[in-house]
C-alpha cells in the first residue's frame, strides 16, 4: 500500500490553489446589499454557493489562504434566515444566469435563496478555518450564527422525538441520484427525465401547505434520516461542543453533546441491520429502512464511539473487492449492486457507483479513528493518483480512475486536509 509524502502536499496545494482562484466569485449583490467572496463548486456548470460545498471549501482553504476560508463562511452565513435556517444554495449572481437556474430542480424561499438543507458540516468547517486562522475571535463573532443554524435543525428537522434529523426531499442529502431514492422516486431508468418526475412526484405534495415544514412531515411520504446526514449531524453538533468550551460557553456545550449523544443512540437503534451489518436511512413515521448498499451505510466509521463489534461488520463490507475495496476506493454505491454504474449515466446522474473526495475524506478519517492509519494512508494515496491521472474532477471511476463530471470541482480540494492528516 502507498503512503503520500510532503512533495504530494505541496504539490497538491499549488493545484488546489489554483482551482480556487479560477472558481473565485467575488461581489456584491444588489439583491441583498451583501459582499460575497467565495469558490463557485466549478465556474463552468455550477457558479452559485452551495452549502456544504463551501463547508468543505472552507477547510480545503484553511490550508492554502486561511483569509479566503474565512470568507467562504461568512458569505455562507450572511443571508441566514431569521428562524437559524441556511439556504442550500445562495444564487448571487443569480441575474446573470437565469437561464441556467430555469433548468434546476429546485424549492425557493425567494429568488434568490432556496428552502432546503443540506448536511450540516459547518461546525467541522468553523473548526478548522479557527484552528488555521483567527482562532477564538473568529469563534465568538460566528459561533451565535452556527449555533442558530444547528438549533433549527434540533427544533424543525427532529420531528419524531428521537433526536435524528430528516429530509424532505432527495436533493437534502446532498446525494441527489443516489439509487436509495429509487424506490421512493418511482424511477425505473437512469434517465434525467424520470429523475425530475420524481423529485416533482415528492415535491408537488408539499406546494399545497407552502412547505410548511410542519405539514410536510403530516404527508409522512418523503421523510428520511440519512445515515450519512445524521452522522455529520452527530460528529459536527461534538464539535460545535467543543468549541463552545474553548470560547467558554458550558452551557451551550452541554446542550449539544446530549443531541448529539440522543441522536446516535437513535441511529444505533433505528438505522443499524443486524442481518446485513449495515446501517440503512428509514423513512417515515414508521421508521423503514431503506435498505440499498452505499456508501452512506458505511459512514458511522467516523465515530469513534461506535461499538467494536458494529465497526468490525462495516470495515468488512468497505475492505471487499466485490463492494467497495476498489483500485480506486471507495465507490458511492457497492459494486455489486444492481444499480452500481461506475461512469457517468443519463446525461448526469450523480452518486450511482463514481468515487468522491469528499466521502474519501469523511471515511478515510474514520479509518484513522478506528486505529487503520494504514487504509487511510492508501485511500488519501489512490485519491492524489486519481487527481494526478484525470483532473480536479467532480467524481471518477473507481476501477480506470476516469473522471466524470464538472471539471475543476472545488470540494475535490479538500483531499488535501486528508493527505496533510495521514503524512
Ligand atoms: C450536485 C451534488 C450536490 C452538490 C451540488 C453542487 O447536485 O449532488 O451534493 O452540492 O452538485 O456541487
Amino acid at each position: 500500500m502507498k503512503t503520500p509524502s510532503i512533495a504530494d502536499f505541496l504539490w497538491l496545494k499549488e493545484e488546489f490553489q489554483r482551482i480556487h482562484q479560477m472558481n473565485r466569485q467575488v461581489g456584491v449583490a444588489d439583491w441583498c446589499a451583501h459582499s460575497y467572496d467565495f469558490s463557485c463548486p466549478s465556474h463552468l456548470t455550477y457558479p452559485f454557493q452551495w452549502f456544504w460545498d463551501s463547508c468543505f471549501n472552507a477547510i480545503a482553504l484553511s490550508h492554502i489562504d486561511p483569509k479566503r476560508a474565512e470568507a467562504e463562511l461568512v458569505s455562507l452565513m450572511k443571508n441566514q434566515h431569521e428562524d437559524g435556517f441556511i439556504s442550500h444554495v445562495t444564487f448571487w449572481q443569480r441575474d446573470a444566469f437565469e437561464e441556467m437556474v430555469s433548468t434546476y430542480a429546485i424549492a425557493f424561499r425567494n429568488k434568490y435563496l432556496t428552502d432546503e438543507m443540506q448536511p450540516p458540516l459547518l461546525a467541522e468547517a468553523v473548526a478548522a478555518v479557527a484552528a488555521r486562522g483567527r482562532g477564538e475571535a473568529f469563534l465568538r463573532e460566528i459561533l451565535p450564527g452556527v449555533k442558530r443554524f444547528y438549533d433549527w435543525l434540533d427544533a424543525v428537522r427532529s420531528p419524531y422525538g428521537d433526536g435524528l434529523i430528516r429530509v424532505v426531499q432527495p436533493d437534502e442529502t446532498g446525494l441527489d441520484h443516489s439509487p436509495k431514492w429509487d424506490e421512493l422516486m418511482e424511477i425505473k431508468d437512469e434517465e434525467n427525465a424520470s429523475w425530475f418526475k420524481g423529485w416533482n412526484l415528492i415535491c408537488d405534495k408539499y406546494i399545497p401547505f407552502n412547505r410548511d415544514p410542519k405539514k410536510m412531515f403530516e404527508v409522512d411520504y418523503f421523510a428520511v434520516a440519512d445515515v450519512m446526514v445524521n452522522v455529520i449531524y452527530i460528529e459536527n453538533l461534538r464539535v460545535l461542543s467543543k468549541l463552545f468550551l474553548q470560547i467558554g460557553d458550558n452551557e451551550s456545550a452541554k446542550l449539544l453533546d446530549s443531541r448529539a449523544s440522543k441522536a446516535k443512540a437513535s441511529l444505533e437503534e433505528l438505522c443499524w441491520d443486524e442481518t446485513d451489518g449495515l446501517y440503512y436511512d428509514i423513512n417515515g413515521k414508521a421508521n423503514k429502512k431503506i435498505r440499498v448498499n452505499t456508501f452512506s451505510s458505511l459512514m458511522p466509521l467516523l465515530l469513534p464511539d461506535l461499538e467494536p463489534q458494529r465497526r468490525d461488520r462495516l470495515m468488512a463490507h468497505l475492505l471487499d473487492p466485490k463492494e467497495y475495496w476498489a483500485t480506486y476506493p471507495i465507490p458511492s454505491v457497492a459494486m455489486n449492486h444492481p444499480t452500481y454504474r461506475p461512469d457517468t449515466v443519463g446525461g448526469n446522474l450523480v452518486w450511482r457507483g463514481p468515487t468522491w473526495m469528499n466521502s474519501n475524506w469523511y471515511l478515510a478519517r474514520g479509518l484513522i479513528r478506528h486505529g487503520r492509519l494504514d487504509l487511510a494512508r492508501h485511500i488519501a494515496a489512490q485519491s492524489i493518483e486519481l487527481v494526478k491521472k484525470s483532473g480536479v474532477r467532480e467524481y471518477y471511476n473507481p476501477s480506470t480512475g476516469a473522471g466524470w463530471g464538472a471539471p475543476d470541482f472545488s470540494w475535490s480540494t479538500v483531499l488535501i486536509d486528508l493527505v496533510k492528516e495521514v503524512i
